[in-house]
């Protein structure tokens, strides 16, 4: 193939330009993008003036505008303010409503006019603070204003931490579908404090976890071990605990992405319990179930759809069902939810030109399979846990 440098080394103006012809003309263009970006881990990370923090944070931003939701400005308003170093590195702070409901158009279009009455520019970093509705969406906003500026990450959530503050993928929900409006912009930095964990409710520990095992179900039998034997101390919120189920998911999904990082492939198995966790999701538009809750069903219900099939074994079912129930999260819903949620499978079904890729465990982090002619029967068997 030509690369772009060779291309705009070739062009010229000549007479040929104006002659009448049918051939057409091609102009093969190669971009390549490379995006690297460091994830700093550790408890108290942010729990007083960290010289390595200020130093990398100030490197990549001549100033600095934080976006948050009311609870995390309400619980960690010192450590919010401890980002400005001292000084007036961040210029203001947008606080938005908690909740799935604000990672939609409406939460776009509040942080692009916020960020446009502020004259945000090209040399500035938004820093979204909380869990990953704040860093989807902000992430999505600074993705697309002036087509692109700085973002960094500060999760606060376990889930945001293990998960959602890595990797680049960032979004907006629509009534229609979850995540349907995104795009890839990986951040210039996360700052994972695991001190924000100590104010989390047990349930959204629990949230949290479900990623930690989909992460471990994929690639480590150990850690999966590990956390089967630390669910409880996790649960409880023992920091040390949960630092190093951070660390630990840190590093997989990196090396998990190392080799596709814009997801050319689509059957990525990080969307392990995200084929069916999606649509539970929609439908209930988007209240009364988290992001982890609802991905716990989901791989439960990959499980005893490979199991029927021959292609999970007896143990990691169980395994899995069983540690998904000791991390206090749902592996299947009510028959009465069950028309609903397929109803939203067939809406990203038909998006995807008929085809809906599930993943399924073999063996614990071992293979997973890809199976894309899964029956609307099998589906309802699964959800309803039999
Ligand atoms: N981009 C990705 O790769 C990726 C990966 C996984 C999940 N996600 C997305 O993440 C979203 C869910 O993120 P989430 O679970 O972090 O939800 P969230 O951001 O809504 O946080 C959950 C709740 O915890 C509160 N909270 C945040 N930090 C707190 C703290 N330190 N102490 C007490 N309360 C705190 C929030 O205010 C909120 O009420 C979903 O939309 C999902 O699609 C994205
Ligand atoms: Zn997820």
């Amino acid at each position: 193939m030509t690369t772009h440098h060779e291309v705009l080394a070739s062009w010229r103006f000549d007479d040929g330009l104006l002659a009448p012809t049918t051939a057409s003309h091609q102009v093969a263009v190669q971009v390549s993008r490379l995006d690297c970006y460091d994830i700093l881990i550790a408890a108290g990370l942010l729990g007083g003036r960290n010289p390595l923090v200020e130093q990398r944070l100030r490197a990549g931003a001549e100033s600095a505008w934080i976006v948050t939701d009311e609870i995390v400005a309400d619980l960690h308003g010192e450590r919010l303010s401890l980002l400005n170093f001292g000084g007036s590195w961040v210029r203001d702070t947008l606080v938005l409503p908690p909740g799935e409901t604000t990672k939609s158009q409406e939460g776009w279009t509040r942080c692009i006019d916020w960020m446009t009455r502020k004259q945000v520019g090209r040399r500035d970093a938004v820093l979204a603070v909380g869990g990953s509705v704040v860093s989807d969406l902000v992430g999505f906003a600074a993705a697309t204003y002036m087509r692109g500026i700085a973002y960094v990450n500060v999760p606060t959530t376990l889930l945001s931490q293990v998960d959602g503050a890595m990797g680049g993928k960032v979004a907006i929900n629509t009534p229609h579908a979850k995540n349907l409006v995104g795009a890839f912009h990986h951040p210039t930095m996360v700052v994972t404090d695991t001190e924000f964990l100590q104010t989390l409710e047990r349930a959204e520990i629990a949230n949290g976890l479900a990623e930690a095992i989909k992460t471990f179900a994929i690639e480590s039998s150990d850690a999966f071990a590990f956390l089967e034997e630390t669910v409880a101390d996790c649960l409880d919120g023992r920091l040390e605990r949960l630092t190093a189920v951070v660390r630990l998911c840190a590093e997989i999904k990196m090396h998990l992405l190392d080799n596709d990082p814009y997801e050319v492939d689509l059957r990525r198995v990080l969307n392990f319990g995200h084929t069916l966790g999606h649509p539970i999701e929609t439908s209930f538009a988007y209240e009364g179930i988290r992001h982890g809750e609802a991905v716990a069903i989901g791989m439960a219900s990959a499980a005893r759809i490979g199991h029927r099939r021959g292609l999970t074994t007896d143990k990691t079912l169980e395994r899995l069902v069983g540690l998904l129930t000791a991390a206090e999260l749902p592996t299947s819903i009510d028959r009465s939810a069950v028309d609903e949620v397929i109803e939203r499978v067939e809406i990203i079904s038909a998006i995807r030109g008929g085809s809906l890729r599930f993943v399924i465990p073999t063996h614990l982090g071992e293979r997973m399979m890809i199976v894309d002619d899964v029956t609307t029967a099998e589906m309802t068997d699964a959800l309803v846990g039999s």
